[in-house]
């Protein structure tokens, strides 16, 4: 899929990968980048920068109704939303039940959400695009949180059953799967008290935003399902 001309919505735009992907995407020709998070003056700052073809949205993806409303955009209908916003909680055994449900609310529901807000709308108009961010976590076993991994691998699944059952009425999903990025996210991992993560993620390949985005722009195009920044996470995924 090209981005030229397309309307796309990212959420988690103010955060560090979500932001790199709404500038790439308007430097690709967008008609409209929906810059949508919970940080609302973050998003409005996004959207500035971005200029005219950019609208800044407050949202919280947790919430059914508000990622609905993310569908009605100003630049017409959705090509391609990226189901990006997340959050971690820096916890194993330890996390408490609100943690597993506040993970569960934005890492996995908000992408079953996306998907009820666009899909029909997509195969009307003949097809769409779903990119959802999960992690390399939900694939690997990664030191950190055990909610995140947990959550991270059941966006992976929702993802490949969304594929699986709309790929003949022509919407394609393809899941984003980072290892390490220098964002907000990551900079509170490595500050946790997790030291099997710190010396993963400290010692390991650590990309910047916008080489994610960069991988995305080259994965949109290609027919295959994962987009890996890293391919290291590639080679270990396809060995198992
Ligand atoms: P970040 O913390 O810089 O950005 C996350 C953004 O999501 C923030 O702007 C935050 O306000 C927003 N957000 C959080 N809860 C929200 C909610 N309920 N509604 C709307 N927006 C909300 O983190 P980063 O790294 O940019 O994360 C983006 C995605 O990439 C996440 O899904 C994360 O799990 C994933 N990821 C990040 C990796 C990394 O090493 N940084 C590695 C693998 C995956």
């Amino acid at each position: 899929m090209r981005v030229r001309d397309k309307v796309v919505v990212v959420t988690g735009a103010a955060g560090g990968i979500g932001r790199a992907l709404a500038r790439r995407f308007a430097a690709e020709g967008a008609a409209g980048v929906v810059v949508a998070d919970l940080d609302e003056a973050g998003a409005a700052a996004v959207a500035e920068e971005i200029g005219s073809r950019a609208v800044p949205v407050h949202v919280d993806v947790s919430s059914e109704e508000q990622v609905a409303g993310l569908a009605d955009t100003p630049f017409g209908p959705v090509d391609l939303f990226c189901s990006n916003a997340g959050i971690s909680a820096a916890h194993g055994l330890d996390a408490s039940e609100q943690e597993w449900r506040d993970l569960h609310a934005v890492n996995v529901m908000a992408h079953v959400y996306a998907a009820r807000a666009v899909i029909p709308a997509m195969i009307d108009r003949g097809g769409g695009y779903l990119l959802n961010t999960c992690s390399a976590a939900g694939l690997l076993s990664c030191p950190g949180d055990a909610p995140y991994a947990v959550t991270k691998a059941a966006a992976v699944a929702f993802a490949e059953w969304v594929a699986i059952h709309y790929a003949p009425k022509g919407i394609k999903v393809s899941v984003l799967c980072p290892l390490g990025v220098r964002t907000a996210m990551l900079e509170k991992g490595l500050g946790s008290d997790h030291l099997a993560f710190k010396a993963v993620y400290a010692s390991g390949p650590i990309l910047d935003p916008a080489d994610v985005a960069t991988s995305v722009i080259d994965g949109l195009d290609a027919e295959r399902f994962h987009i890996f920044p890293h391919p290291e996470v590639a080679e270990f995924v396809h060995l198992k």
